[in-house]
């Protein structure tokens, strides 16, 4: 099967490193990035959503599995089924599950799916009031596409009050504002075709910069799968919970739902609830989750974008994953690029560990450094503790200038 991923980051790394194992696969990517070796790579700059199908028709693939969701709110896979080309990932109005939150809201709502208190707004001022009338732990989020930037989670009512006018300056006027939350995060990942949703091994991402949770937020610093204190069966309850019904109110409402849904889920002291609907695969958490599918990953994707998987089940490997982000110097604020890297062949005689590139370029035939998230390195061992020492054995042995990283991914304040 021939099979094309779009992206370039560390999760469509992993992706393709994943379908290169299963048997018969041949992957491309587009625009992929300098550590997918053995697979061919098409040049996407500047392209619109009629140029990337014009790309796949060339490889004639047979299935596109999209990475990134900027992609799917354009409606790059409603262009490739309109060229009957399968796609893994939900057409324009799927994707409107992440796009808007208001959106995402309004269907938890109407599928019973316990969610934060929130209020939509689209004019400051009331935002602003309605801050002024209600408790002081509020979240104050952009309605659209933010690439993750467009959240605040005050600390006080002048915090909220600010952030209204930051993120409407940013991101326009769309705001929704919700009741704070405590408790620990999971990444709920299932792969559905618009019926039936096969959840895939649980994950936590670890967004701050710092260890201990700490500092300014991040794309990902590192994450883990299985969390210890989700279990199989748990995960299994949260997908009947959280992924099913929003699948099936999205088909009440004519959207097809085909490839990948995510729920970032807050466990509370009241019980999980839904912080965001991603409608792709996590980064870094797919990093984390891949390694730890078995069986034939390519055929169930498939099966999903077709409308049928039928009986098919998604086989869980008996093991535990870690995953390291290596970081520029500055990262996450403004950071230094062109540092050569090293170390990676060493790490590649070990077993059990995936280095998967994100920010990383050839300059005069050298890896180095080109982007703050560098490489997340994976490694899988029979329990989260051997995958972290193995994971940060490999992570020692790589080196660039300026190179941070937490030191505890797998054994931070969140998952004792
Ligand atoms: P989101 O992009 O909606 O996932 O938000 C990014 C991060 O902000 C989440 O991973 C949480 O750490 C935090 N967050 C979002 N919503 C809430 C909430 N209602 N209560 C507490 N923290 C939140
Ligand atoms: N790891 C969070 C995300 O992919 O949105």
């Amino acid at each position: 099967m021939r099979i094309l991923v779009i992206g370039g980051g560390g999760r469509e790394h992993a992706i393709v490193w994943r379908l290169t194992r299963d048997a018969g696969t041949q992957v491309y990517a587009c625009p992929g990035n300098v550590g997918m070796t053995g697979v061919r790579r098409l040049e996407a700059a500047n392209l619109d959503v009629a140029g990337v199908v014009a790309r796949v028709k060339e490889t004639r693939a047979e299935l596109v599995v999209v990475g990134p969701e900027n992609w799917l709110a354009a409606g790059l896979v409603d262009g490739l089924r309109a060229e009957g080309i399968p796609a893994l990932g939900p057409d324009r109005g799927g994707a409107r599950l992440e796009a808007s939150k208001a959106f995402a809201k309004e269907v938890m709502e109407e599928a019973g799916i316990p969610t934060a208190g929130y209020a939509v707004f689209t004019e400051a001022g009331e935002a602003k009031a309605y801050i002024d009338a209600h408790p002081a732990a509020l979240v104050v989020k952009a309605d659209g596409l933010c690439a993750g930037k467009g959240v605040v989670v005050a600390g006080s009512r002048s915090e909220a009050r600010q952030a209204v006018d930051d993120l409407t300056a940013q991101y326009g006027s769309e705001l929704v504002v919700e009741e704070r939350l405590e408790g620990r995060e999971v990444s709920l990942l299932g792969l559905t075709d618009g019926e039936r949703v096969l959840p895939f091994p649980a994950a936590r991402d670890h967004k701050r910069v710092f260890d201990g949770d700490r500092g300014p937020n991040t794309g990902g610093m590192g994450a883990i799968a299985p969390p210890a204190d989700v279990s199989e069966d748990e995960t299994r309850r949260l997908c009947r919970q959280f992924l099913e019904p929003v699948v099936v109110r999205l088909r009440e409402r004519g959207i097809l739902y085909r490839g990948v849904i995510y729920a970032g889920l807050m466990l509370t002291r009241d019980g999980p609830r839904v912080l965001e609907f991603n409608v792709r695969f996590g980064d870094p958490e797919t990093q984390s989750i891949l390694p730890l599918v078995g069986g034939n990953l390519s055929e169930l994707m498939a099966a999903a974008a077709a409308g049928d998987l039928g009986r098919m089940e998604m086989p869980w490997k008996a093991a535990a994953a870690v995953t390291v982000v290596l970081a520029s110097g500055g990262y996450p604020g403004p950071h230094t690029t062109g540092k050569v890297i090293t170390g990676l062949e060493e790490v590649a005689d070990l077993g059990g560990v995936y280095v998967f590139h994100a920010g990383t370029g050839l300059e005069e035939g050298r890896l180095v450094t080109a982007g703050g998230r560098v490489l997340g390195v994976t490694a899988v061992g029979d329990s989260r503790e051997a995958a972290m020492t193995l994971a940060y054995r490999a992570a020692d042995m790589i080196h660039f200038e300026g190179i941070h990283y937490r030191m505890d991914i797998g054994s931070s304040p969140t998952e004792k």
